[in-house]
């Protein structure tokens, strides 16, 4: 059984779309721990009802980010995990822990990437009159959100939409295509290598699977 470690700062609606994912049998792995860099992230006590440890380490107990992320390093590996998965984690990765986990970070970020990397971005697609916005899994590389993506899901934007409802439309597509992703790769479907996405022998086009 391949193990899972998932890193959270927030609510953790993905984590617990990979939890009942890992309960079920969609993704055949288990989730080995959560790491939080917020004590008060609600994801923490969704792993604790799940019965999985959760951790919390604070920033400003560390000199630095290199000094944050070693200690971090040190936790994930204490379960020696398969795959390091980023589930709404807010803080920028130092590239020490990006290189130790390279090809085995993934993340979920709220667009359709290359568009919008960064923060806000359901704000910057109403405020742009964009028509379709959307969700991408992609692997971590140094460039921040610049990973090759693996999957995205699209949505429509109506010009009555409020951030709220697009974040909802957004999330409800993430809790299906996250759990899908991780499943692809700890079944050893999909890699990275050559600064590419490849699911089964084949490199993935710019915008990931199935790419119209
Ligand atoms: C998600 O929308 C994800 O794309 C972004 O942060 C959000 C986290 O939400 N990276 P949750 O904590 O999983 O509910």
């Amino acid at each position: 059984m391949k193990k899972l470690v998932v890193l959270i700062s927030g609510n953790g609606t993905n984590l617990q779309s990979i939890l009942d994912a890992c309960a079920s049998g969609r993704i055949h792995g288990s989730v080995a721990a959560v790491f939080s860099n917020k004590a008060s992230a609600y994801g923490l006590v969704r792993a604790q009802e799940a019965g999985i440890p959760g951790h919390s380490l604070a920033a400003s107990a560390f000199a630095d980010r290199e000094a944050f992320d070693q200690q971090l390093i040190a936790g994930i590996d204490a379960y020696a995990p398969d795959v390091v998965v980023l589930a709404g984690y807010m803080r920028i990765l130092s590239s020490a822990f990006v290189a130790h986990y390279h090809d085995r970070l993934l993340n979920i970020h709220p667009s359709l990437l290359p568009k919008y990397p960064g923060l806000h971005t359901h704000r910057q697609a109403l405020e742009n009159g964009d028509v379709e916005h959307g969700t991408s899994v992609h692997f971590v590389t140094d460039e921040l959100d610049g990973g090759p993506v693996i999957l995205q899901a699209k949505v429509p934007v109506f010009a009555e939409d409020s951030e709220e409802i697009i974040t909802e439309r957004v999330q409800h597509q993430e809790h299906a295509i996250y759990p899908l992703v991780i499943n692809w790769f700890v079944e050893g479907r999909l890699t990275m290598r050559e600064g590419k996405a490849w699911l089964d022998g084949k490199p993935l086009p710019p915008q990931g699977y199935a790419h119209d």
